[in-house]
């Protein structure tokens, strides 16, 4: 799959659905994260320029909430949950397969933009540890040998 890309018509069209103002910052964003999956160089160079707030501001609003992301994500996102419950449970050994068998790291995209693995602190699903969400969907009591399987399944 080649990288999404995002013209700058498209990034103006989005900036036409909002207020030209700070406060549409992060409506803005959350726009072109839905559109593009993550935010670009360009969309920070586009959004400066027409709110008048400086590139390095959009970065540090970006970087604060983990809902944006600034690499292309692949076509399935796996997170695996590092929080408290899940440690003591074995979502280290999840981890350590997962960037074995993908070959990447957390919050990377693998080269050719099928999987991204990122970590979380917890789902809220503790009951369930240890958890793993693939697009969305909750895998509770997962181990090393089930997150191979799963990942070989969407392969
Ligand atoms: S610690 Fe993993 S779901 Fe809560």
């Amino acid at each position: 799959m080649a990288i999404r890309e995002i013209t700058k018509q498209d990034i103006r069209g989005i900036l036409k659905e909002h207020e030209q103002h700070r406060d549409s910052l992060i409506p803005i964003l959350q726009g072109i994260q839905k559109k593009l999956g993550y935010i670009s160089e360009e969309a920070v160079e586009v959004i400066s320029s027409h709110l008048n707030i400086s590139e390095n501001d959009i970065y540090g609003v970006v970087t604060f909430y983990t809902q944006f992301r600034f690499t292309c994500p692949g076509d399935h996102i796996l997170k695996v949950c590092q929080g408290t419950a899940c440690h003591v449970r074995g979502c280290k050994r999840i981890m350590n397969e997962a960037t074995k068998y993908l070959g990447i790291s957390p919050g990377e995209t693998t080269s050719d933009y099928k999987f991204s693995l990122d970590s979380v602190a917890c789902f809220g699903s503790c009951a369930l540890s240890p958890v793993v969400v693939i697009d969305n969907t909750v895998h509770g009591r997962m181990s090393a040998q089930k997150i191979k399987r799963l990942l070989k399944a969407i392969e």
